[in-house]
């Protein structure tokens, strides 16, 4: 699996209009585009644990079936299931970017 094929299509678009390279969008002090940034542990948890998609946050977030969903229901963008499956089974392989 590719990032730049497979998963960063998927994040710019549900993504990184708030976790990614502009810091004054930036929401949760979190940036998913740099692979440094995305493994350091934050307050609640860690958001992406290479190889561990239960313990990586994205998951947990982007699986909610509550108010934690991600990406929130007022950014107007879905995820598809096979899209959730992809950025699941990409972090299982180790995350690599
Ligand atoms: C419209 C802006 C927006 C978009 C788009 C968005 N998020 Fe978020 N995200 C937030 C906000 C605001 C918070 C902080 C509040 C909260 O935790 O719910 C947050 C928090 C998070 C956290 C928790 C960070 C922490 O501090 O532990 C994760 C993980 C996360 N988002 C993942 C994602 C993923 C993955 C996507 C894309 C699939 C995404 N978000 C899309 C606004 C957004």
């Amino acid at each position: 699996m590719s990032f730049d094929r497979d998963i960063r299509p998927i994040m710019s678009r549900t993504c990184f209009s708030c976790h990614g390279p502009d810091v004054s969008s930036r929401m949760a002090d979190m940036r998913l585009d740099l692979r440094d940034e995305a493994l350091k542990p934050k307050a609640r948890g860690t958001p992406i644990v290479p190889g561990d998609p239960d313990q990586s946050e994205i998951i947990q977030r982007i699986f909610a079936t509550d108010a934690r969903v991600m990406p929130p229901a007022s950014a107007n963008r879905t995820l598809t299931p096979t899209e959730k499956e992809t950025l699941r089974r990409w972090i299982a392989e180790g995350a690599r970017y």
